[in-house]
């Protein structure tokens, strides 16, 4: 797992990139996964939600747009001034989701997308955030798709395109830890085994988002 120093750093180094860069580097795709996932998370009646791995706001901004009062911490500040010049009436804080400042059951449910493969330990960041939440936790990460010709064009696609754009703006070695990070993450059957491994939840369930290119999991605590 990656060390925090390394993680704020690469985060402070792509904070005014990062929307660009995202929007390029999965044309444009991400907004139908962010919303697909937000509309979980409202048609689960949550009224109040931690967004954790905020980055620079998008999810935040989807739960405030659905009425949803919306907290969203980052460990970036980068990033964090980044979500507050977008989004000037959500708040904002710098936090590491590994030691919330928040009590116990303060929020309905909290939320972490494309941020848990980041933190130092995704077992203690999915403890943590269960702590703070009533009744779940939504984690939207990249993962292994299921059908392996798909699975192989995807994984030489990204191998190759990436790092090539992360090469034009300048930052290679970022754009490789991403992808790196992303094809390792242990997705779908393997990350709800690690989360039952923790002993909190309840239920747990996944869907596979585009082929499997990403997943939610929702776990209910
Ligand atoms: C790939 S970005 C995702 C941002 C945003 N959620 C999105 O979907 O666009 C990952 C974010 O996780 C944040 N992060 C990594 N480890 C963290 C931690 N322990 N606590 C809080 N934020 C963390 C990084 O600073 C970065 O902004």
């Amino acid at each position: 797992m990656p060390s925090q120093i390394y993680i704020k750093d690469l985060f402070n180094s792509i904070s005014t990139k990062y929307d660009l860069l995202n929007n390029l580097l999965s044309l444009g795709l991400h907004w139908s996964w962010k919303k697909k996932f937000v509309r979980m998370i409202k048609n689960d009646n949550n009224r109040k939600v931690l967004d954790a791995a905020t980055g620079t706001g998008d999810i935040a901004a989807l739960l405030h747009h659905e009425n949803i009062n919306v907290t969203g911490i980052d460990l970036s500040p980068g990033m964090i001034e980044v979500a507050n010049q977008r989004f000037k009436n959500i708040t904002f804080e710098v936090a590491d989701t590994l030691n919330l400042k928040f009590d116990e059951n303060l929020f309905d449910a909290s939320s972490i997308a494309f941020g848990i493969r980041n933190t130092e330990s995704v077992e203690e960041a999915l403890t943590e955030l269960a702590r703070v939440s009533k009744k779940y936790v939504y984690v939207l990460e990249f993962g292994t798709p299921q059908n392996k010709v798909f699975k192989n064009v995807y994984f030489f696609m990204m191998k190759k395109f990436i790092p090539t754009l992360g090469k034009i703006f300048g930052m290679k070695s970022s754009y490789q830890y991403l992808i790196d990070s992303s094809i390792k993450f242990p997705s779908d059957k393997k990350f709800i085994e690690l989360a039952d491994s923790l002993k909190i939840f309840k239920k747990t369930s996944y869907k596979a988002v585009f082929g499997g290119i990403c997943y939610i999991y929702k776990l209910e605590i």
